[in-house]
């Protein structure tokens, strides 16, 4: 029989984290009608350790240049993107060794998939905002649910990012920030680094 800690070896075993990259591909962007949902996946994508989204659709100047004003101001790295062709895209990405992950409430439960894709070292979640075409599912390594439930990307992105980075992405610092804060029990610090 297996004492305590040799069982808790054997897990930490099976589940350790091999993931050192995360870049978010969002399929499909229309100016004005998903400006704000494009834009929080977008800041997600930033806050919970993610490197880069690459946004398919209408080039929206605006969308960037807002986000951009972000990791200015907060740090990075982070780069917004834009892309017309979403397949040319994913199969250079793909040729760059990353794993494609299409978060869809159709697909595999999260619970049951992250340890498998811990194991991968590049990855990139693939989320939707209008109808995602058959091949995308078939192009992708995963097709994984957050709940299997219709509900949100942004959400869906922020449980995935959290989930596969263990929790530690709370606690990134972020380079070249002007502005941090310092997590208060009760008011606000913030301090101005430049
Ligand atoms: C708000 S849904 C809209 C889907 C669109 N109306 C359609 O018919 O396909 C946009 C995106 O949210 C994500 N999403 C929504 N529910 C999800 C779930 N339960 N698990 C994972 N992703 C989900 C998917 O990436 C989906 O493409």
């Amino acid at each position: 029989m297996f004492k305590k800690y040799e069982i808790y070896q054997i897990h930490t075993v099976i589940t350790m984290n091999k993931i050192k990259d995360i870049i978010v591909f969002r399929y499909g962007h229309r100016i004005v009608r998903d400006y704000r949902v494009s834009s929080h996946c977008s800041l997600v994508s930033r806050a919970l350790g993610a490197s880069k989204i690459i946004v398919c659709g209408e080039e929206d100047k605006s969308m960037k240049e807002s986000v951009d004003d972000i990791t200015e101001r907060w740090g990075g790295p982070f780069e917004v993107i834009f892309t017309d062709n979403w397949k040319k895209e994913l199969k250079k990405i793909k040729k760059e060794n990353y794993k494609l992950i299409h978060l869809t409430m159709y697909g595999e439960q999260i619970n049951d998939i992250e340890n498998e894709i811990k194991n991968e070292e590049k990855i990139c979640i693939i989320i939707g905002s209008q109808k995602v075409e058959r091949e995308v599912y078939e192009l992708c390594d995963y097709n994984v649910s957050v709940t299997s439930q219709p509900h949100s990307e942004i959400a869906a992105l922020a449980i995935i990012l959290d989930r596969l980075q263990d929790g530690k992405e709370i606690k990134k610092e972020f380079s070249n920030a002007k502005t941090k804060i310092l997590p208060q029990k009760n008011g606000k610090k913030v301090i101005h680094l430049k």
